[in-house]
């Protein structure tokens, strides 16, 4: 912190202390100057491409979905995101801010045919970019 005045340096200090403080205002910061990552996921018959996704807690997320084939579904329940895939070229944008580090289910959520149920993905969350150690 570099105040320009002395005068400045004794009034502000106070108010600077209660926004770092403020754990909203560091979030609205984060947001304001992150561009969303974008990752490109392709839903066809019977699996979504990639099927797992890694991303780092409080990143900036847009997955942008689109079909390779028919009608799907993209659903993370745990983080309530629930989206029609639609046939044809349309991409379907999902933003969301990755949350705590875990994994999290991603599933077809319109019948698609014989093996819908098998149609799945993973979003993985990690604390940190560093690279996960294999288990
Ligand atoms: Cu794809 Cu159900």
């Amino acid at each position: 912190m570099r105040p320009t005045t002395p005068g400045f340096a004794h009034r502000v200090p106070l108010l600077v202390v209660l926004l770092l403080l403020t754990p909203s205002a560091q979030t609205f910061t984060a947001q304001e100057t992150t561009a969303p990552r974008r990752i490109e996921i392709v839903a066809r018959r019977f699996a979504f491409e990639p099927a797992r996704i890694t991303v780092v807690t409080g990143e900036a997320i847009e997955l942008e979905v689109h079909s390779g084939d028919g009608v799907h579904g993209f659903e993370i329940k745990k983080l309530k995101i629930k989206e029609q895939i639609p046939r044809g070229e349309m991409v379907v944008r999902i933003p969301f801010t990755a949350p705590a580090p875990g994994t999290y289910p991603i599933a077809c959520s319109e019948y698609c045919g014989a093996n819908h149920d098998d149609m799945k993905g993973m979003l993985v969350v990690q604390a940190t970019s560093a690279p996960a150690s294999e288990p």
